[in-house]
């Protein structure tokens, strides 16, 4: 898709834009300098529609993006991008946010994969920490946020480390009452991400095990380095999908196991919630250094050590009882 603003060119007398940052199904994302507060950046989103759509549809898309920028707007999260315009010029609307510095979490991804090499485990558990943070506050909102397009290219790291998820072009508040809240223009998400439900949107059956499942279908893709298999695929043959750790060995299967629990295909055999998912990331960890622990050397001399304490003692008992008698 050809892009719309070219470095240089000003919006609103006050964006002055830098170069683009990324194109994606509906927009692009540019970095500008914003001229009435000297020195900042700032994130320009602009929408971009392709001219084959019906007048409809982009309509409806339109609304869409309004709707992004406005629950965005709302949200005041460290792991979220703070929203600060939103605009129309003739046909094209523009969000205007923070910039976050660094690369997404696919193109961290493609640089390992380049240099033959998986990510540490660690390090993306310690992501993981971190988005669940966010997706706890975006559940607990009310009427609860769902993000719905979750994925390692809508995800940041800063080069401080912190993770801020990104393109908010399908979230939507969860209103049960309201059936307009359960459609949307790009409703499906990204297809190796989305969980089955996602596809019968109007039925109202997304909740947060929805972003579960796609929070899992990321995980396994940073773990592993291949696209996981989509849901529908998985649908008709669920041996499709290998266990990470034979892709990766360096996976504990603890830990895979709880991955593959969050993409669960059907939502009942998800946990009801992040929280609790995440409390069974934690215990798996656990589980995981109480058996490093057991087979490091170091429990081996502790073990060696008892044994000499134990020799000691029955010495010990041995001259006590021969000195008594
Ligand atoms: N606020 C931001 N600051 C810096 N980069 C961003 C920001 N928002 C998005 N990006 C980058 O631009 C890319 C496209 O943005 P995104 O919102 O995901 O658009 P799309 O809806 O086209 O996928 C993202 O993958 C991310 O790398
Ligand atoms: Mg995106």
């Amino acid at each position: 898709m050809s892009t719309n603003l070219q470095p240089g060119d000003n919006l609103r007398d006050r964006y002055q834009i830098v170069g683009l940052i990324g194109t994606g199904g509906m927009g692009a994302v540019y970095l500008a300098r914003d001229i009435r507060l000297t020195g900042r950046q700032c994130a320009v989103k602009e929408t971009l529609f392709s001219p084959t759509l019906n007048d409809k549809i982009i309509e409806s898309a339109r609304k869409q993006f309004y709707q992004e920028a406005s629950i965005l707007a709302q949200l005041d999260h460290p792991g979220l991008p703070k929203v600060s315009d939103y605009f129309s010029i003739d046909e094209h609307d523009y969000l205007v946010m923070d910039y976050i510095p660094g690369n997404n979490l696919l193109e961290i991804l493609a640089q390992a994969q380049r240099e033959s090499r998986f990510l540490d485990v660690d390090m993306v558990l310690e992501w993981v920490e971190q988005i669940c943070d966010t997706l706890v506050f975006l559940h607990s909102r009310q009427p609860t946020v769902l993000h719905r397009d979750l994925k390692p290219s809508n995800i940041k790291l800063t080069p401080d480390g912190r993770i801020k998820v990104v393109d908010f072009g399908l979230v939507k508040p969860l209103d049960p009452n309201d059936p307009s809240t359960l459609t949307g223009f790009r409703g499906m998400g990204s297809v190796p991400y989305a969980p089955l439900e996602q596809y019968l949107d109007h039925l109202g059956h997304t909740d947060a095990r929805s972003d579960l499942y796609a929070l899992g279908a990321t995980i396994y893709h940073l773990l592993t380095g291949h696209v996981p298999v989509s849901a529908q695929e998985r649908f008709l043959a669920p041996e499709l999908l290998p266990l990470p750790q034979t892709i990766n060995p360096s996976i504990p299967p603890v830990i895979a196991e709880v991955v593959l629990k969050a993409m669960s295909p059907h939502p009942k055999d998800r946990p009801t919630s992040i929280v609790i998912w995440r409390q069974m990331l934690h215990s798996s960890a656990v589980t995981m250094s109480i058996k490093a622990n057991d087979d490091s050397p170091q429990s081996n001399w502790l073990t060696w050590e008892n044994r000499l304490l134990m020799a000691v003692a029955v010495i010990m008992f041995v001259t006590a009882v021969w000195i008594t008698f």
